[in-house]
């Protein structure tokens, strides 16, 4: 099986938008009269969800009526953002097609179906015309690609000289194998098994991103946000209503365990790099 079906795979659960929509109510929200910030919980998935994506974001020159792209957009969260406090159009595209449809339908539970629209497909085979979009954003995706520097140039043909793009990343720590820190464990959030994950350095992004027509304005390592909200995650003591363990299904918790001792463990961390198009 090529790698983008095992990927597919790995995060489709079945049922999602019903568990969502119980995780809603029994949270107190009421699925009728949702806002975007009702859903933060639960369709940001990456680590330090709606606050990491409100610091990238805040980096970014944003402007009502940007054309945007969401590069592996997952529930869509982070385009909804966009679309509800910067007035953007955002478009996202990601590989599962469950994801895809709840995401959809959350854009319309929230009034913004009008502004953000999510299509099925590849990042590696981008179905947009050259130079349509003011600013990409990938929020926890690349480790599921393998050919970042074709991912990049990709990304490049559809924006316009100058327009931004936004990744935020889990990318490999100073910790790792080479430094005798020994291999991630499995399963993680994005990857059931090593066939699936391609954690690279940011050294390496950065290089990838040079030689594909980008410029690099911006990095930042977010362990300490992580650490963060890995605490928090601890003192809740248990998964609240409505959060991710309904994305992520049964194996949640071996899989934020996993996530958490890599990070801890300096494998593994979660980084931003903002480019900007040449
Ligand atoms: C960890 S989730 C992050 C989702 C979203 N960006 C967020 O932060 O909430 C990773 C997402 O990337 C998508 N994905 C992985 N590889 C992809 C590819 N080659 N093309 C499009 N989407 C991809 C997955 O389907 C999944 O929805």
């Amino acid at each position: 099986m090529d790698v983008e079906r095992l990927v597919a795979g790995h995060y489709a659960q079945g049922g999602l938008e019903a568990a969502i929509l119980a995780g809603l109510e029994a949270a107190g929200k009421d699925p009728a009269r949702l806002g975007v910030d009702d859903l933060a919980a639960v369709d940001e998935f990456h680590i330090g969800v709606r606050r990491a994506t409100e610091e990238l974001t805040a980096r970014l020159a944003l402007a009502p009526g940007m054309k945007l792209l969401d590069i592996g957009s997952g529930l869509g969260g982070a385009a909804r953002l966009l679309a509800a406090r910067h007035g953007c159009d955002v478009t996202g595209i990601d590989l599962t097609a469950e994801y895809v449809a709840v995401a959809n339908t959350l854009a319309a539970r929230v009034g913004l179906a009008g502004r953000v629209r999510y299509v099925e497909g590849s990042a590696m085979a981008l179905p947009f015309a050259d130079a349509s979009f003011d600013g990409a954003t990938m929020l926890h995706v690349g480790m599921n690609i393998a050919d970042k520097a074709a991912l990049f140039r990709g990304v490049r043909r559809v924006l316009k000289p100058g327009a931004f793009f936004a990744i935020y990343d889990v990318m490999a720590g100073d910790g790792g194998p080479a430094e005798g820190g020994g291999d991630p464990a499995y399963p993680l959030p994005w990857a059931t098994t090593a066939a699936t994950s391609f954690v690279e350095p940011a050294a390496s992004y950065r290089a990838r991103l040079a030689g594909s027509g980008f410029v690099v304005t911006h990095e930042r390592n977010r362990r300490d946000l992580a650490m963060e909200s890995f605490a928090r995650l601890r003192a809740a003591g248990g998964p609240p209503p409505l959060g991710l363990h309904l994305v992520m299904g049964e194996a949640a918790r071996a899989k934020v365990a996993n996530m958490i001792g890599n990070v801890e463990r300096g494998l593994v961390a979660p980084v931003e790099i903002v480019a900007r198009a040449d």
